[in-house]
């Protein structure tokens, strides 16, 4: 469910025209829709009505301060995996108590500061991990609130590259190792131990394998109760799938979600945080990008477009799908014909989608690759020099620029000559 409809014959973004808004901001650009975004957190914190529970936005799926700021307003918490990621969410008015900091390779500083922001937890995920944050908190007089993330071994059943909870990932502790390495923290300063992390992928369209690792990590806390841990909370990380295909079964939503989550976990009397990111922002963004060319490559149907790989990766790292939908609702109609849609960047791999059935496309039609609010914008880049697409944030029928497209002076400038090249 999102908020980009057809009206007066064309796509809106909530009842902003999307020919118009191109016009004023240039192609390509993503576009938010706060009504999306506000209803997916809606949806998905009334489905846990009645728990007690901390939804923390996982703010790597989209950490513009705008989309930051909207959900903060709601109540949301943020999980961050880096310091900044971090200063965004305080730049966004997030109270450091409400936030969560994740990943394996937290350096000293990073830990440093957000101890001196005084954040809610570190979801520690190795033993050398622990001992330095031990090191740092005590170094500081402070004290660290932890949980272990434990690597329950469970196929999560995503595309490989998004799987996170199988033994040998790089992710978390192994299940076996953990009561001994909260025995350890107990012993360590500037560590308190208070509750137990996981995250075993994103894009779940299975709800089996959560279901596998919350029966784990309730047992867990059973074990680590029984050697006298104070376990107060439970973390199930992110990771509920959002629908790519228009024409394909949608995942489960987020009430069955909450179902498996309560049948395994409510009566441990623990509160429950959560880190959703796709779950929230995905629906609620489309990247908007504007016909340069189409041409027949030996026989096949290329239509040339000017966004490209470096602006939405996905597709290229993923092999993901985003439906392609003209702005013209007159086009969506007309008869498709196999095409690929691509970019201009000299890559085979710059190609948003291969054979899919698209209408007559026209040079200078503009088209939307939808469900691009998630991972999108945050993993794009400069690649082949090409300025850093802008994000436009719409609310009702407002609308304004959240990230400027930079200018060409602005990439040159962050270059230098070294002396020996300058001829000065
Ligand atoms: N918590 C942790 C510890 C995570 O590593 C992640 C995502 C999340 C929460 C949020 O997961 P979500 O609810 O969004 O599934 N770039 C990839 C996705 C990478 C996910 C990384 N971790 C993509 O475009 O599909």
């Amino acid at each position: 469910m999102h908020h980009f409809d057809y009206k007066n014959g064309v796509l809106h973004a909530e009842t902003v025209s999307l020919p118009q808004l191109s016009e004023e901001v240039g192609t390509p650009f993503y576009c938010y829709s706060t009504a999306t975004l506000q209803r997916h957190y809606r949806v998905f914190t009334e489905a846990f009505a009645g728990t007690d529970s901390l939804v923390c936005y996982s703010i790597k799926a989209n950490s513009n301060i705008a989309v930051l700021r909207t959900l903060g307003a709601m109540g949301a918490g943020m999980d961050v995996v880096s310091e900044g990621e971090l200063r965004r969410a305080l730049a966004a008015g997030i109270p450091a108590k409400h936030i969560v900091f994740s990943g394996v390779g937290k350096t000293d500083t990073e830990m440093a500061f957000a101890l001196d922001q005084g954040i809610f937890a570190f979801n520690v995920e190795s033993e050398p991990e622990l001992r330095v944050l031990s090191e740092v908190a005590a170094a500081k007089g402070t004290t660290a609130c932890i949980a272990f993330r434990v690597n329950p071994d469970v196929d999560a059943k995503t595309h490989h590259k998004i799987s996170t909870g199988k033994a040998g990932d790089k992710f978390g502790v192994a299940w076996d190792d953990a009561p001994h390495l909260y025995d350890l923290a107990r012993d360590l300063p500037g560590v308190e131990v208070r509750g137990v992390h996981m995250h075993i992928g994103s894009q779940i369209t299975d709800l089996g394998p959560l279901d596998n690792a919350f029966a784990l990590m309730a047992e867990l806390v059973g074990i680590l109760r029984g050697k006298g841990h104070r376990i107060e909370f439970v973390n199930t990380g992110g990771g509920l799938g959002v629908p790519y295909h228009d024409d394909t079964e949608p995942p489960p939503p987020p009430e069955l979600y909450a179902e498996t989550v309560r049948h395994k976990l409510a009566s441990l009397d623990c509160r429950i945080l959560f880190e959703p990111g796709r779950m929230i922002a995905a629906n609620a963004g489309i990247l908007v990008t504007r016909v340069i060319y189409e041409k027949n490559a030996s026989g096949r149907r290329v239509v040339i477009v000017d966004a490209a790989m470096n602006d939405l990766i996905r597709p290229t790292l993923y092999d993901a799908w985003h439906e392609i939908w003209p702005v013209s609702e007159a086009a969506r109609k007309k008869e498709k014909t196999p095409a690929d849609l691509v970019g201009p960047i000299c890559e085979t791999s710059d190609r948003f989608a291969k054979d899919r059935p698209l209408p007559p496309l026209e040079r200078g039609d503009l088209v939307a690759l939808m469900t691009a609010g998630a991972y999108g914008a945050v993993q794009s880049s400069s690649y082949n020099s090409r300025l850093l697409v802008p994000e436009v944030l719409v609310n009702g029928g407002e609308w304004a620029i959240v990230r400027a497209r930079p200018d060409y002076d602005e990439m040159l400038k962050a270059e230098s000559l070294p002396s020996w090249l300058d001829g000065k």
